[in-house]
């Protein structure tokens, strides 16, 4: 038991009961988070790093990320993108540029493209559908991601009958309170009743928060889990906050990578099928961020297929990184860098096992 506190041996005891179980209390996850040395940390990773050789290898997945519009009609607080920015050069893609996009990364390897934007009003479900219809038209054997906010329920349906495959939504914080003090335009209650409908649907679903938010407490980083755990979602996308210049948050301090990895520990020694990124916020922050997630339990890669011209536009927090190693045309780049901690890229559609076995649409 770890009710003992303050003593070296029962940390390690809840990370074990964790390893073993997939599955703790709330109370030991608040306790390994506050009270973790560094030789437990360093035990912590290595089981989630079993755990998702245990359940995908060695291989990391790919996607290839398509942000096609920053337009956006939200006003998160912390988002460069927000609709009250008026500094940024706004973009929208020609759904023939994003074709355009879709045609690099074919090439280049990729099965699964993940189509992001803000919530541009442009995008009618009309437009949207017939994007997704051209673009699995033109590709069968691709999988669409699909990430464009909150929607009402018939939109999801509408997109998902189009043939979109997943859904990113990350929930950002699971604590109500924190949720609605960081967001202007949008409710914790209705980003829930978005990601229940999205599962309800059918979609693989990802969720996921900030690692660092201002106000953020240990006991909220808890309830993240505790929420993913309830959720099971088939994805799971975290990384640090990072300030914007633009946002009233500009003189708070990031999120750090340490705790950012630790979370994405947690996160595999909970869902081990789930399928982790090892975010471009992570490696904005640290250049090292993403081989130590990917030697964390992380096992998804998703470099940027956007036309690079507009790379620098989507700038959610300062010094988000869009080239090299988070660029898609750098794919030999890529792929060696992972082999040399000892994974191998794998450029197949890469579905979430557990939905594969439940959910074969093919
Ligand atoms: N720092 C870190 N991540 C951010 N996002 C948006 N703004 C920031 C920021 N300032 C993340 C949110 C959103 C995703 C697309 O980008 O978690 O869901």
């Amino acid at each position: 038991m770890c009710t003992k506190i303050g003593s070296n041996r029962t940390v390690l005891e809840c990370i074990e009961e964790l390893f073993r179980n997939n599955e703790l209390s709330p109370e030991k996850i608040g306790y390994i988070l506050t009270n973790m040395r560094d030789n437990e940390r360093e035990y912590l990773l290595s089981s989630a790093y079993e755990t998702r050789v245990k359940v995908y290898g060695n291989k990391v997945y790919t996607r290839g990320l398509i942000e096609f519009t920053n337009h956006c009609k939200m006003d998160c607080k912390y988002c460069g993108i927000n609709r009250e920015n008026g500094n940024i050069h706004r973009y929208r893609l020609t759904v023939e540029e994003i074709l355009d996009c879709c045609n690099r990364g074919y090439k280049l390897g990729f099965r699964t493209f993940v189509l992001q934007g803000g919530e541009d009003i442009y995008f009618t479900d009309d437009i949207i559908e017939d994007m997704i219809s051209k673009i699995k038209s033109r590709y069968p054997d691709v999988a669409i991601t699909l990430s464009i906010g909150e929607k009402d329920y018939e939109s999801y349906e509408r997109y998902y009958r189009a043939g979109v495959d997943r859904y990113l939504l990350r929930h950002e914080t699971a604590n109500e309170e924190l949720f609605n003090r960081i967001h202007v335009s949008s409710s914790f209650k209705n980003r829930m009743r978005c990601l229940y409908d999205l599962k309800k649907i059918g979609y693989q679903v990802g969720a996921g928060f900030m690692v660092g938010i201002p106000g953020q407490k240990v006991e909220n980083l808890v309830q993240d889990i505790m929420f993913l755990k309830k959720l099971e979602p088939e994805m799971v996308g975290i990384g640090p906050f990072i300030p914007h210049k633009d946002t009233i948050y500009k003189d708070e301090r990031s999120g750090t990578a340490r705790d950012t990895i630790i979370m994405l520990a947690l996160i595999r020694l909970f869902l081990p099928n789930v399928l982790l990124p090892a975010t471009t916020a992570l490696s904005s922050i640290d250049l090292n961020g993403r081989k130590q997630a990917l030697k964390s339990g992380a096992n998804v890669i998703m470099p940027n297929l956007s036309p690079t011209d507009v790379r620098g536009d989507y700038s959610l927090y300062d010094g988000k990184l869009s080239m090299g190693y988070e660029g898609g045309e750098c794919k030999n780049f890529i792929e060696k860098s992972i082999e040399e901690i000892g994974l191998s890229v794998d450029m197949s559609r890469g579905d979430n096992i557990k939905w594969r076995e439940s959910h074969d649409r093919s």
